[in-house]
């Protein structure tokens, strides 16, 4: 019998803080080392899209590539970047990275694409990542509403989630605070989506320190790789 011809996805996350790649198979198991590249400082589309074909040249063959991005994307144009550059308002990424790497490519939210890493697909389902930016997502029976961006709604004392626990206030209060906000943060989460699970992923999900309701997991970094593939079912 002929085996099904292996369609190889190279999966991008593109982050505040570095850049990482993978690529996954048809069934979405990786099929290389994950590589990873300081994010370059301005984080300008240019110097962005030149870092991210740096990284696909050490990773192999691949015919496509799905790529999360650190803010509102919209038909592969990205439309917010608080992290990254004022410069990608507006910018069609995936069309301009599609010319550069010679292949067709899809964009989502960073928060969104390793939603699809995570979830079990049954009920609501809420993912929040704590890494450079907080980032958000929301799925009902394994389909995504795009784009929430609780990040940068009010949390408490006047600030937004993303203020009161985005990195750089994690390095200004240190740990412990960090983690009574994030139990309070959980708590309103809670109230306002009733959620059947909470998903914790993103480079600070290693600092939590609490307690967890059983509906609440952890999720490893990778599943914001992982998701890739979820883009193209
Ligand atoms: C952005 C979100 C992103 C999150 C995590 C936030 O600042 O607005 O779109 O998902 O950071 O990267």
């Amino acid at each position: 019998m002929e085996e099904m011809a292996s369609i190889r996805t190279l999966s991008v996350d593109i982050g505040g803080s570095g850049v990482k790649t993978i690529v996954l198979d048809n069934a979405g198991n990786p099929t290389t080392e994950r590589a990873r590249t300081d994010t370059p400082q301005p984080a300008t589309p240019d110097v962005v899209i030149d870092a991210i074909v740096a990284l696909s040249q050490t990773q192999g063959e691949f015919h496509r590539a799905s790529v999360g991005f650190p803010g509102v994307v919209s038909s592969g144009v990205t439309k917010t970047a608080v992290n990254l550059h004022p410069s990608w308002v507006g910018f069609d990424l995936a069309n301009t990275l599609a010319n550069r790497l010679d292949a067709p490519v899809r964009v989502i939210n960073d928060a969104d694409m390793q939603g699809f890493g995570a979830i079990g697909g049954k009920g609501v389902e809420l993912v929040i990542t704590l890494g450079t930016g907080f980032g958000s997502a929301l799925f009902v029976d394994g389909k995504l509403v795009p784009n929430l961006e609780m990040g940068h709604h009010r949390f408490r004392r006047g600030e937004t989630y993303e203020q009161q626990l985005g990195r750089a206030t994690l390095d200004a209060i240190g740990q412990k605070k960090w983690n009574r906000r994030l139990e309070k943060a959980i708590a309103s989460l809670e109230h306002l989506f009733n959620y059947d699970y909470l998903y914790i992923g993103g480079g600070e999900a290693t600092k939590i320190n609490l307690q967890l309701q059983p509906n609440v997991k952890i999720i490893p970094n990778i599943s914001g790789l992982l998701g890739g593939i979820a883009l193209w079912r």
